[in-house]
């Protein structure tokens, strides 16, 4: 028999007060704070009856942008769900909340997810811009800005960080990704968890999506990805251990089909690796509709199938389908699925909302934050990451803009755009609140220098009637600045392209205005590398300002016009075509000379390698000295390399240090990325950047299986132009 639920639940629901640890003692153990959450999550799972703990394995999506149905939804859906997906409407998320206290038995509360991926109200940068600033320092506090915003609105819990790995920019989510590194994703994806996360006003982290999506074939979303186990190991894996180990609370697990095994119901990912050997002990949520969709993926035969295997596999949490709220109770009633694996996964889902306080705190109270537009601190932050993020790819010298420019022509579709600023995942993001490229040149150009804007095409497709005042306007100019790139639905789930090249007219009218022979300076907004094809050579200046956010016509401004230096540096191959598709920087060494292989119609090297960015002074590196010329296990060895800035004026640089293990069992990548420093240099100014290197943190690698190896041999270190050599002892 199962106790009734105790009378000191409408306690709870009267307002926002935190229960008191006053009347503890009153209060069943899954209610006191005081207790252990192994001891709440045990307690209250031997109250459940199997429907109850079926519906916390129920995740629902919901509409709740009409304010003036709050009552009635909440009524109508009777939230006996575990979780529900929503974003911007307190009133309603609290209304769920209070009928899920107040109608439920338990009174166990809801958690609420949302898709807050880089930025809530406020906009940043999209996550590959974001890792070409590499400063988690900022990452963290940008996305504890979002976590803020989204938790006055009621949001417990993001989908993000997304960490998946991709090395091909025809896919869309490539504009999620942290880029082409592991261990700069690692970084990130830690950052990002510590930023999400910390403090009263935290919201859960998941790291998404688990594993493999970021390969999808021939970057066409959802679907299947064929990655050699090595591969997985090395590339796939080691961000989301780093977010695990980052104290990340949810994973995601991904759409894709994995080697014959899809993702989300792939045992040897969700229970062996992740449970098993790194002792994840929060909750897995399926994507969107992922258990279903095993059905059609070919590895399920019908719906109860579908749920009997992502369970088991371990994916607790079944979002949108509904398929585990339909089936479960028969599986188990059949013996198919044991009643302890419906435990399990209730006490994953259980021991996050302990530990975020949702038992505690189930309903939120309205702050300034809420439903409020973004404040002036989280401005200066979004305008802040927008400039670091941005990447200077070339400069003849044109920038920053001179101080005799008189007439600038600002040119192209992107020029006045607000909305595609923002890119994929904008959240409650609103494109009156954009600062557009123009107002950013308007604001911050000198007085009496004039700016005339010109759209000259659209986006995509139209015609060519925009030309001529586009190139009238560049003859009368001194300088062009000419915005071209995407559009924000070219990026993100579901908008995959077979080219890279600018869509509609845009490289036509870009070659049209460059051959009104002034100098131009190309910015291109973009979720992805793009082709620059004929028009790369003829632009002065390119400004890879990616989809930067709220303030990113302002951080284009201040960079164009000097008021910032250029400080960005790619987190991804910037490819030529999309015919070189996959291009990286860590791919393994070919079998003859030459680091890319050679094709007859096109040079085989990038356009703009990882880690290329410029900036407006320069930087010169000293050699590399290290503290000793032989490492052993578990020794240290300090590499140290002194940048020195002997230009006039200041510059960040980012020293990146990468390792290359000639010789090994399983050959490794030409170059590795290891670690990473960035700093601001002072004219004239000197600093010294340190790499302590740790064998089995930073040399060792995985094999098939995800065994570390440390051989020892040769390593050569790189750090800028320079190079050295030490030995891993045995
Ligand atoms: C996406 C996820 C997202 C989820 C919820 C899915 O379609 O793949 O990244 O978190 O929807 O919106």
């Amino acid at each position: 028999m199962k106790r009734p639920v105790k009378a000191t639940l409408p306690a709870l629901i009267l307002g926002f007060a935190a229960v008191t640890t006053a009347m503890s003692a009153d209060l069943p153990p899954y209610r006191r704070a005081d207790l252990p959450v192994a001891q709440r999550v045990a307690d209250l799972l031997a109250r459940m009856t199997l429907a109850e703990k079926i519906d916390q394995l129920t995740q629902r999506g919901l509409d709740d942008s009409n304010p003036n149905n709050v009552v009635r939804r909440a009524t109508e859906l009777r939230p006996t769900y575990g979780s529900f997906m929503t974003a911007g409407n307190l009133a309603v998320r609290n209304a769920l909340q209070r009928e899920a206290l107040t109608q439920t038995r338990l009174g166990i509360p809801i958690i609420f997810g949302a898709d807050v991926i880089h930025g809530y109200r406020t906009i940043f940068p999209i996550p590959l811009a974001e890792a070409c600033a590499w400063d988690p320092d900022l990452l963290r506090r940008a996305d504890h800005a979002a976590a803020e915003e989204a938790r006055a609105d009621g949001v417990d819990w993001t989908f993000a960080p997304m960490v998946d790995h991709c090395v091909d920019p025809r896919w869309g989510r490539i504009a999620e990704t942290f880029g082409e590194s592991p261990y700069a994703a690692s970084v990130c994806a830690a950052a990002a968890v510590t930023g999400f996360q910390e403090g009263p006003d935290g919201i859960a982290a998941c790291l998404k999506h688990y594993v493999g999506y970021g390969a999808s074939e021939g970057g066409r979303d959802y679907s299947s990805t064929e990655i050699a186990p090595q591969r997985l190991w090395e590339m796939h894996l080691p961000p989301f251990a780093a977010g695990i180990q980052a104290g990340a609370l949810t994973v995601m697990s991904a759409f894709n089909d994995l080697n014959g095994v899809p993702a989300s119901a792939n045992a040897y990912t969700l229970t062996e690796v992740l449970r098993h050997r790194w002792g994840f002990s929060g909750l897995v949520v399926s994507d969107w509709g992922a258990v279903e969709q095993l059905i059609r993926q070919g590895y399920a035969a019908d719906e109860a199938d579908a749920a009997r295997k992502a369970l088991l596999a371990g994916v607790d949490l079944d979002m949108a389908d509904g398929v585990y709220r339909e089936h479960l109770a028969a599986l188990v009633a059949s013996g198919s699925v044991p009643a302890e694996a419906v435990d399990e996964a209730v006490r994953r889902i259980l021991r996050v909302k302990f530990d975020r306080g949702l038992f505690e705190r189930p309903l939120v109270e309205p702050s300034a934050l809420t439903g409020a537009a973004p404040t002036p601190a989280h401005l200066e932050l979004a305008e802040e990451f927008a400039v670091r993020s941005m990447v200077l790819l070339k400069n003849s010298g044109v920038l920053p803009l001179a101080a005799d420019v008189r007439r600038v022509a600002l040119i192209g579709p992107l020029a006045d755009d607000r909305a595609d600023l923002m890119g994929s995942w904008f959240q409650q993001g609103r494109a009156e609140e954009v600062t557009s490229i123009a107002a950013g040149l308007r604001d911050r150009l000198p007085v009496g220098t004039s700016l005339e804007v010109a759209p000259g095409c659209a986006l995509d497709g139209g015609g060519r009637e925009g030309f001529d005042a586009a190139v009238a306007l560049a003859r009368a100019s001194d300088v062009v600045v000419l915005c071209l790139g995407e559009s924000a639905g070219m990026s993100g789930e579901n908008a995959s392209r077979s080219s890279l090249r600018l869509p509609g007219r845009q490289l036509e009218l870009g070659l049209a205005v460059a051959a009104a022979g002034k100098p131009l300076v190309l910015v291109v907004v973009s979720g992805r590398p793009v082709e620059l094809g004929a028009l790369e050579p003829k632009a002065a200046a390119i400004l890879a300002a990616w989809q930067p956010g709220t303030r990113g016509g302002a951080a284009v401004a201040d960079l164009l016009t000097g008021r910032r230096n250029p400080s960005g540096r790619l987190a991804v191959t910037w490819p030529r075509s999309a015919g070189q598709i996959p291009l990286y920087h860590n791919m393994r060494p070919r079998a003859r000379g030459g680091t890319y292989g050679e094709y007859q119609d096109i040079p085989t090297t990038p356009q703009y390698e990882f880690g290329h960015g410029l900036s407006y002074t320069t930087f010169v590196y000293g050699p590399i000295r290290m503290s000793q010329t032989t490492v052993a296990p578990g020794g240290t060895l300090t590499a140290e390399v002194t940048v020195t800035n002997p230009g006039a004026r200041a510059g960040r640089e980012t020293v990146l240090w990468y390792i290359r293990d000639p010789v090994a069992r399983i050959t490794r990548p030409l170059r590795e990325l290891k670690h990473f420093e960035s700093a601001e240099l002072a004219p004239g100014a000197s600093r010294v950047f340190r790499f302590a290197i740790e064998p089995e943190r930073d040399l060792s690698y995985p094999d098939a299986d995800g065994h570390r190896i440390l051989e020892p041999g040769e390593i050569i270190l790189f750090a800028g132009p320079e190079t050295a050599e030490f030995r891993v002892a045995q």
